[in-house]
């Protein structure tokens, strides 16, 4: 089984950005973290991130075929994005939304995600364990279908 993890604008400043929201924790170690537990799950993950919209869907696209299931961060995308929502919809590809924060206790933009309806569950505030469980939703629903 193959993962892709994809994480949106800023996240690349883990560890400096909003501590006290997102933790001191870097993307390094948010990355370390996921490849530990695929080594323990015993699956293949790729993680990536980006500043930019386009080069989310790009990525997306290029999954079709290649993965078994993804997990995203858009972050600011989360609350912007009919394009990241249009790519998942248009590839049918096994999604989970995850965010560090919980945003729906945040400002009230941040409880508007696009693409939640084209995944499978959202997993919200619970820093960078929600990736771990997300990919373990996914192992779980492989294992079930
Ligand atoms: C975030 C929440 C978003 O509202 C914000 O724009 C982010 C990070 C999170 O992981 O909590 O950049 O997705």
């Amino acid at each position: 089984m193959k993962l892709l993890i994809l994480n949106g604008p800023n996240l690349n400043l883990l560890g400096r950005r909003e501590p006290e929201i997102y933790g001191t924790g870097t993307y390094a170690d948010l990355c370390r973290i996921i490849e530990d537990h695929a080594n323990h799950l015993g699956i293949e993950v790729e993680i990536f991130q980006s500043n930019h919209e386009g080069d989310l869907v790009d990525r997306i696209q290029a999954a079709y075929g290649a993965i078994d299931g993804l997990i995203l961060n858009p972050a600011a995308y989360t609350h912007t994005s009919i394009a990241l929502l249009d790519a998942l919809l248009a590839l049918q590809i096994p999604a989970v939304e995850v965010h560090i924060s919980q945003v729906d206790d945040r400002e009230p933009f941040r409880r508007i995600s696009y693409i939640r309806q084209a995944c499978l569950a959202t997993i919200s505030g619970h820093g960078f364990a929600g990736y771990l469980e997300a990919m373990d939703l996914l192992v779980n629903s492989e294992v079930q279908s």
